[in-house]
């Protein structure tokens, strides 16, 4: 299977893939979900090709693992937890059972909970001890901070609420800053912890109840708390009343969706906030019930296998055309890299294959002045996953939005022609150069061209649309790991360093000296202490 996809690979390695563009590519190579497009065409993935990689999610029992997590299965198998993110779009109340109970009753009763709170705070009924609440401070880490973080971005055009704000890094200067800018008597603070024992959002929290508890009688009164841990929000004094319980079924990258969203929905309402889970929900749909050839998210996957897996290109961009979607590659290198940088598989066994990949990228056009250089004339190959609006929301500065569209549709068109030695040679001739010095200026201006990328375009980033893009790479994910056969829903690796700077911080601290460090950290140790720390 992997092998038969190696070699085709390797024979068709040499082709243009401007080649391959005869006039039903783009139509055979795209795919369209209501008015969101997603093309490949700039691939070098032809006909069989794809039919091979299909050939993977049936060989894997991709469909089979699908069902088992929609259905609630224990699916995350090293933690023994059902993965049921999907649960908490689900607005038409279709039942869905874990351990013999429908859960969509008590999601639903949370949902109107925070509907409730949310447009209390926004209509100035829950107030500040010192009036309406004018600003939001959401305390919280990783899947409890990226994903509303990003959307609350990408979705300002909708803000209708009070001024939003996001503390996650321990480093005193993230709250400091957040904090300066904020009157302790009008501000909700909001504690987004699944499990309430982060120590990063703890040690916030902390700071934000003493901060506040030097201006107002009772700070606790301006917290709230989302989390699976409702003794822990408890023992934090927060009272019960705004405190936002969700199920150890939803994982942190994947919590968005639920009252880890409270941010977003005092932001833009309840009602836009129920279009971004509506927007999600129709590409769970789809994602159950299309057939491979038309699954967006399967075949998003399955060109993130061929590029990593197949072609062993090890990174990928994302580079949306949307300023407002600055966040996002930050917020899918958490959603990709944390649930599939794995290096054994469900049954403990070594991978085989390359876990996936590191993903990374910038909103052009600002990265076209910036990294793009390495991604046209680099040695590594780089596949590239644009996107763009066909409308901004400036509508009298379209010019500029048309400007934007423009590059991002060229540089894809960039990256697949480049440039010949020829063409470079005659420009340079065309500014009077001759000889060897023509021949070594040209050369610096070749562009060897056949770079891959990826399309996504849709009408405007609405909240609807958003909802949809995020669950399309959600999909994505869950697609890629069940390929791989790995758990894409723990997260191990990030436990070490948690568990080694706990154990640092009283030598920091002079607490304790670094007996028993390695020699290069107890070296860092030395230095710090002496300038300070
Ligand atoms: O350390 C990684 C992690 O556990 C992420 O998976 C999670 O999103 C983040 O920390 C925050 O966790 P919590 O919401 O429990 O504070």
């Amino acid at each position: 299977m992997w092998k038969d996809l190696q070699d085709h690979q390797k024979a068709t390695q040499g082709r243009r893939i401007e080649s391959m563009l005869t006039p039903d590519r783009a139509a055979d190579f795209s795919v369209q979900l209501g008015d969101m497009l997603f093309d490949y065409s700039k691939t070098n993935i032809d006909a069989k090709a794809r039919d091979m990689l299909i050939g993977l999610l049936d060989a894997t029992g991709v469909a089979a693992k699908r069902e088992a997590m929609f259905s609630g299965q224990k699916i995350n198998e090293t933690e023994g937890r059902a993965v049921l993110h999907t649960a908490l779009r689900n607005l038409d109340g279709a039942p869905v059972i874990v351990e013999g109970v429908n859960v969509i009753p008590d999601v639903r009763a949370t949902l109107d909970r925070m509907a409730a709170f949310a447009d209390q705070v926004r209509q100035g009924r829950f107030r500040g001890q010192g009036g309406p609440i004018t600003d939001v401070v959401n305390i919280g880490i990783g899947g409890s901070d990226l994903g509303p973080a990003m959307a609350v971005r990408a979705l300002a055009p909708y803000h209708d609420g009070p001024r939003t704000h996001f503390v996650s890094n321990v480093d005193p200067a993230d709250i400091a800053q957040v904090l300066r800018g904020c009157d302790p008597a009008t501000t909700l603070v909001i504690v987004a912890s699944k499990t309430f024992t982060t120590i990063e959002t703890m040690t916030n929290a902390r700071t934000a109840k003493a901060w506040m508890g030097q201006a107002v009688a009772d700070p606790a009164v301006q917290f709230a708390a989302l989390s699976t841990d409702l003794d822990k929000t408890g023992a934090f004094g927060i009272d019960p009343a705004r405190v936002f319980g969700f199920e150890d079924w939803v994982g942190g990258r994947y919590s968005m969706w639920g009252p880890i969203g409270l941010s977003l929905m005092i932001a833009i309402g309840p009602d836009a906030f129920r279009a971004f889970l509506r927007g999600a929900q129709s590409m769970d749909d789809h994602f159950r019930a299309a057939d491979w050839h038309e699954n967006m998210p399967a075949l998003l996957a399955l060109v993130g296998i061929w590029h990593n897996q197949v072609c062993g290109y090890a990174t990928r961009a994302v580079l949306p055309y949307d300023q407002r979607l600055g966040r996002l590659p930050a917020y899918l290198q958490q959603l990709e890299m944390e649930s599939n940088g794995k290096r054994v598989s469900m049954d403990g066994a070594d991978l085989t294959c390359e876990s996936g990949p590191v993903v990374w990228g910038e909103p052009g056009t600002n990265g076209q002045h910036a990294f793009y250089q390495l991604i046209h004339q680099g040695t590594r190959i780089v596949p590239c996953e644009f996107m763009v609006a066909a409308r901004g929301h400036e509508e009298d500065l379209h010019h500029q939005h048309q400007l934007l569209i423009a590059n991002c549709l060229a540089q894809s068109e960039a990256l697949m022609k480049g440039r010949s030695l020829d063409e470079a040679r005659a420009i340079m001739a065309r500014k009077g150069l001759t000889g060897a010095e023509l021949d070594r200026q040209a050369r610096h201006r070749v562009f060897p061209g056949n770079r891959p990328s990826t399309t996504l375009l849709y009408p405007q980033l609405t909240p609807e649309i958003l909802g949809q893009i995020v669950a399309l790479y959600e999909h994505r994910v869950f697609v890629e790991g069940a390929i791989l056969g790995i758990n894409s829903y723990d997260q191990w690796g990030v436990e070490l360093g948690k568990e080694l700077a706990t154990a640092l911080q009283p030598v920091i601290e002079g607490k304790t000296d670094a007996a028993g460090k390695d020699g290069s950290t107890a070296g860092l140790v030395d230095f710090l202490r002496r300038n300070g720390a």
